[in-house]
């Protein structure tokens, strides 16, 4: 892979032995997916920030770098909120391990913005080169922003983030963003039908790893990140096309003639809504928009909590609409920032969850050792305060 003078000189070590190994972890990758050069990112988004999933070891190496991040950078969701982590019934062993981790991410340079919607946060144009980790975020970037981004790991983004570059494979290159598959989206009279998070689930199971186009929907922006972060769980997928809404759908002319085709089925679409008691409800995964808290705010308006409910953004989002959330929390209900149902172990004391996220229903179970039912946000605030 070619490195320029500069890269030459942070390989040899000559900026510190942070940025060595940082820049050994970007020309190890390269090589691996024969990537011909590092090409620079304007963000980054960095995952492994929750003490819940990477330990004592993931701490210890974080405490060991000595660097600051070159680029604009963000964590995703740690494993609680970094304030009213008590209220929200974190035990003090896992908030001081948790504190540390977000302490060494701080040293680095990380902003301490913990959310898989960084987009929301900050403006992310069109071709940007970036280098994010979660999948959901990553499905978004690419698909409904059209800015170019593999699916990084923690140590790769942080590599980048650091580097403030990447190597130039995969995603970042446009011949590698063509449609594989065709999905077609079956026009149902199910209750559930235009219920985006439950497609994606079905869709992400169909497509795999493939670069999907699916055709006769047509998703708003929050109605994607829900479609995307759902076939990213089920799937492997970190790019999708609909047809005429994308922007590289309307950018480009696909020629979709010889590809595979698959169907979403409004019946099976339906078939994932399964009544069932819950202990709790949680929504907000991905990270709930403003448009989302708004809905929200709508739906619980006068009305009282019987049963936890959480409700997951970035902080960004509930300090720009502190009305919406004062009408939400007079519910009973809690708007909570910086974590979210998989990453917290709050949410592993609850042995049934309703959620609005076809990601969620895939995650929780294994991650949370919760049963998941999944419905819409009217659903769920039915549930909760029934
Ligand atoms: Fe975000 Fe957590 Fe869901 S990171 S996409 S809210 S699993």
């Amino acid at each position: 892979m070619y490195l320029d003078t500069g890269d030459e000189k942070v390989l040899a070590g000559e900026f510190g032995e942070t940025r060595q190994k940082m820049m050994e972890i970007l020309v190890a990758l390269g090589n691996v997916y024969g990537a011909e050069k590092l090409v620079p990112i304007t963000s980054a988004q960095v995952s492994g920030a929750s003490y819940k999933t990477i330990g004592r070891w993931g701490l210890s190496w974080l405490q060991s770098l000595n660097a600051r991040a070159a680029v604009p950078a963000v964590l995703n969701p740690i494993g609680m909120p970094q304030e009213g982590w008590r209220e929200f019934g974190i035990a003090e062993e896992f908030a001081r391990r948790q504190a540390e981790v977000v302490e060494a991410y701080r040293r680095l340079g990380i902003k301490l913005d913990c959310t898989c919607t960084p987009y929301y946060l900050r403006i992310t144009e069109y071709g940007e080169h970036l280098a994010w980790s979660e999948s959901s975020a990553v499905a978004y970037a690419n698909s409904a922003l059209g800015a170019r981004t593999n699916r990084e790991g923690g140590p790769s983004a942080l590599a980048a983030a650091i580097i403030g570059k990447t190597p130039y494979y995969g995603l970042h290159i446009v011949e590698n963003r063509l449609p594989q598959v065709v999905v077609e989206v079956e026009d149902g009279a199910g209750a559930h039908a235009g219920h985006w998070g439950a497609i994606g689930h079905i869709a992400g199971k169909r497509v795999g790893n493939r670069i999907p186009i699916l055709q006769g929907i047509r998703p708003n922006r929050d109605q994607l990140k829900a479609l995307g972060a759902a076939m990213a769980a089920t799937g492997a997928v970190a790019l999708f096309h609909v047809d005429k809404i994308t922007p590289e759908a309307r950018v480009f002319s696909f020629d979709t003639g010889n590809l595979d085709r698959v169907t979403v089925t409004a019946d099976e679409v339906e078939a994932l809504f399964t009544e069932m008691d819950v202990e709790a409800v949680a929504v907000g995964c991905p990270h709930c928009s403003a448009d989302e808290l708004r809905e929200l705010a709508e739906l619980l308006r006068g009305k009282k909590t019987k049963k936890p409910f959480y409700i997951f953004a970035a902080k960004g989002v509930t300090a720009a609409n502190p009305d919406l959330v004062s009408v939400i929390e007079r519910s009973g209900a809690r708007v909570i920032t910086d974590t979210c149902m998989v990453v917290s172990p709050r949410m592993d004391e609850f042995a049934s969850i309703m959620v609005d996220s076809g990601k969620a229903l895939a995650y929780v179970p294994g991650m949370c050792g919760a049963l998941a039912r999944i419905g819409t946000r009217q659903e769920c605030v039915e549930v909760a305060t029934s």
